[in-house]
């Protein structure tokens, strides 16, 4: 049963990971987050490994705080940078599979119509630098999967939809960014799309399928109109204000179109995409059954 080193487990994903797990018996996952595993260090990783001798490695740990990350840099680009080349340099030592989550912060928001994996690339942020040298490094590991995804949201963690569920309760109209164009993604898709990767990749050994992939959910939207369907499906009272960015001034600069085109992934590894309200609905029910 090959063992799969999953790390930053605590977040969204590493936790949408973790509910999953349990279809995909043929594997045993070793879920790590910085308590366990601090992956900016790569002596901790090499013991780690000596220890446990996974056979593959999933990445989710990530410095995830965009406006955060704007002051300060060392941080986040120890987790989004550094550490990522920790894992593909153990990765190549060992021959590891590595999955590795970026992100849409990696272009500049200018296209009008959805990035390709080959897309050229310009990162506003200094998040979006950093996930990209990231990848840069994720490029030397044994075989890598660099699965980048937008919009991310779950049942676990902070996130978009909660912030609105929580002002949907305690507000009546709220002003929403309405310039900004993406596809919302449940975390718990991403984990489905990840661990079928995985699956493939150790059923097939021969196989070498390494690349960049795009994923998140069916669908477009704005912020607005992803918090109007949030305070309708969980029917909430409170009126949307579309206003641009420009109301809304924040540390990092946000792209204002981030699409990604999926036909690699659903492609190469067959994987079948959710509509993004279908999969609103089935966060905002499983958020109800935790109440
Ligand atoms: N969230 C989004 O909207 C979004 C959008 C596009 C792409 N992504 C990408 O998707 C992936 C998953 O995101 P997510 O939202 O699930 O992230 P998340 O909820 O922020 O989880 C990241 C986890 O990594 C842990 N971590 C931080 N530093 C670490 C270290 N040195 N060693 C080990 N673990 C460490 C964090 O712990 P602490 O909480 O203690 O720091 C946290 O538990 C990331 O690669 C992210 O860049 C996210």
């Amino acid at each position: 049963m090959p063992k799969i080193l999953v790390t930053g487990a605590n977040g969204q994903l590493g936790n949408e990971i973790k509910v999953r797990t349990s279809d995909y018996k043929n594997f045993d996952f070793i879920f790590t987050d910085v308590g366990e595993l601090d992956i900016t260090k790569f002596s901790d990783i090499k013991k780690f490994y000596s220890e446990n001798k996974f056979e593959g490695i999933i990445n989710c740990a990530a410095y995830t705080n965009v406006d955060k990350a704007e002051n300060d840099t060392i941080n986040a680009q120890n987790i989004n940078t550094n550490a990522v080349k920790n894992l593909a340099k153990i990765s190549g030592q060992y021959q590891l599979p590595f999955i590795h989550i970026s992100t849409d912060y990696v272009f500049d928001g200018e296209s009008h119509i959805p990035y390709t994996e080959d897309a050229e690339t310009h990162p506003q942020s200094v998040y979006g630098i950093t996930k990209l040298k990231g990848e840069e490094f994720a490029k030397n590991a044994y075989k890598y999967f660099i699965i980048r995804t937008s919009w991310l949201y779950s049942s676990f963690g902070q996130n978009f939809v909660k912030t609105m569920l929580r002002l949907g309760k305690e507000k009546d109209e709220i002003n929403v960014v309405s310039d900004q164009i993406g596809s919302p993604t449940y975390a718990a898709d991403l984990a489905l799309a990840v661990l079928e990767i995985t699956l493939q990749t150790f059923k097939i050994p021969e196989n070498n399928l390494s690349g960049i992939y795009h994923f998140s959910n069916e669908g477009s939207c704005s912020w607005a109109e992803f918090a109007n369907e949030i305070m309708n499906v969980a029917n909430l009272n409170c009126k949307i204000n579309q206003v641009p960015s420009e109301a809304f001034p924040t540390i990092a600069k946000r792209p204002k179109y981030s699409l990604l085109d999926k036909s690699k992934i659903k492609e190469i590894f067959g994987i079948k995409v959710p509509f993004w309200k279908d999969s609103l609905k089935k966060c905002l029910l499983k958020m109800n059954e935790n109440n």
